[in-house]
């Protein structure tokens, strides 16, 4: 097993209690319909954890001291006649030593040897994200135990939460995440690029330019994308998930196009809005405009030792300014933003964590305030503003519109790290690379 996974599991370990079990699931496989599933993607726990990418295995670590740590893995069993049909399988017998473990079975002897494996364990550690899978594999686990409590044998006597303790784990790069993030970084923004080209040559359609989008990830070396892909013409935009991409390219409005690239599980995560052939109208100019400098003052505060809604303030500030500038917000600034009048054009956070998973873990408030940020988060900087194409208090020429504008940030030493660099984003820089 590759080294960086055994340190992830060490210093998972080092942070519980002497006589603690950790137990984490791979996933399953999803069906979708009739003889159809989901393309399987690993729990990004399990990744981080062991490196391993098959369904319905099992990693159980079990602290008993400080000194003592044992690993064991349940993984599907070699099946030749499963294998012709969907694909190779590690197997047992190669588990141990591929893994790194001390021992590997099938994960269809798992009910069996669990109770085994967790004997004498105070502590029982499982994602309490995933309570609705492991409450009945644990019902008889416990069960199982106190039945051999007249031979010495004692059950654990707590369940915990493992995502507190490895969610804070995850939330602070390695240096070799961070080299993952930026090669998912540098591939999202090539794919935007092709977005970006096939509008200017005419894309007909939303699914015209995520295909070229997504064809640019692949050809780059991403594995998949990081979440599904939102190519949003005109007023599609104000869906802020919008997924379904199969309206036709008003030739008039602006394409929101928020798409990211997954490399070696890690994520990019990046929106560009671009106007669909080439040329800005004032109103959407200025609402670029607008989101632009609030991304800027956004992006102003990722530094250590800012709280983590710093960023999100200076974008409300900068966007409720603008938006009383340009008539669309009556009123004081400052009252305007205490009502949270903003919201009505704004109704998302400015960001969120970035890694394995596109929304990635990690608490955004410790003990009822806002965590400080340190060197090693990631995370995405993403104001935006959204006028609804039926929005009858706003003058017809602004309705429809909906821009954001996304980027992945490293926070360092001394300041932060734009990962998603080399896009045209001003309107000047983006009029001229689409003429
Ligand atoms: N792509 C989803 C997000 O930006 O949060
Ligand atoms: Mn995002
Ligand atoms: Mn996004």
């Amino acid at each position: 097993m590759n080294a960086v996974f055994l340190h992830n599991q060490n210093r998972l370990l080092a942070q519980l209690p002497e006589n603690s079990a950790v137990l984490v699931f791979s996933g399953r496989e999803q069906y979708r319909n009739r003889d159809v599933d989901y393309p399987f993607r690993v729990n990004s726990d399990f990744y981080w954890l062991s490196g391993f990418e098959e369904p319905e295995a099992t990693l159980v670590l079990v602290k008993r001291d400080e000194g003592t740590y044992n690993r064991h893995i349940f993984v599907r069993p070699k099946d030749r006649h499963a294998e012709i049909w969907t694909g190779y399988r590690l197997g047992v017998d190669a588990a141990a030593e591929v893994l790194g473990v001390d021992g590997a079975f099938s994960s269809e002897e798992r009910a069996a040897k669990l109770p085994e494996l967790i004997k004498g364990v105070h502590q029982v550690f499982v994602s309490f994200s995933e309570a609705d899978y492991w409450w009945p594999v644990l019902i008889p686990v416990w069960q199982g135990l106190k039945r051999h409590i007249r031979d010495g044998v004692d059950a654990p006597q707590g369940l915990q939460d493992l995502d507190g303790v490895l969610h804070e784990l995850r939330l602070i790069k390695q240096d070799w995440e961070v080299a993952r993030l930026r090669q998912a970084a540098a591939i999202t923004v090539q794919g935007h690029l092709a977005a970006m080209a096939a509008l200017a040559a005419g894309a007909p359609t939303e699914r015209a330019v995520q295909t070229a989008l997504e064809c640019a990830f692949f050809q780059a070396g991403a594995e998949r994308t990081a979440f599904n892909s939102i190519v949003a013409s005109g007023a599609n935009a104000c869906v802020l998930h919008y997924t379904e991409n199969r309206a036709s390219i008003d030739p008039h409005g602006l394409v929101l196009i928020d798409a990211g690239a997954e490399k070696d599980y890690y994520a990019g995560d990046i929106t560009t809005t671009l106007p669909a052939r080439g040329r800005f109208t004032p109103q959407q100019k200025a609402l670029y405009e607008l989101v632009l400098q609030a991304q800027q003052a956004a992006k102003a505060q990722i530094k250590p030792g800012q709280p983590y809604d710093a960023h999100h303030r200076a974008a409300v500030q900068a966007l409720t300014e603008g938006l009383v500038e340009l008539g669309l917000l009556r009123g004081e600034v400052s009252n305007l933003i205490e009502q949270k009048a903003y919201e009505r054009f704004f109704m998302h956070k400015t960001g969120h964590w970035l890694g394995l998973d596109v929304h990635d873990v990690g608490r955004y408030r410790v003990d009822g305030r806002w965590r400080t940020l340190v060197p090693g988060m990631v995370l995405t900087v993403e104001p935006g503003l959204y006028i609804a194409a039926d929005d009858q208090q706003v003058a017809p020429q602004w309705r429809g519109i909906g821009i954001r504008i996304e980027d992945d940030l490293l926070v360092t030493e001394t300041g932060h790290e734009v990962l998603t660099e080399g896009l045209p984003r001003t309107v000047a820089e983006i009029e001229a690379a689409m003429a």
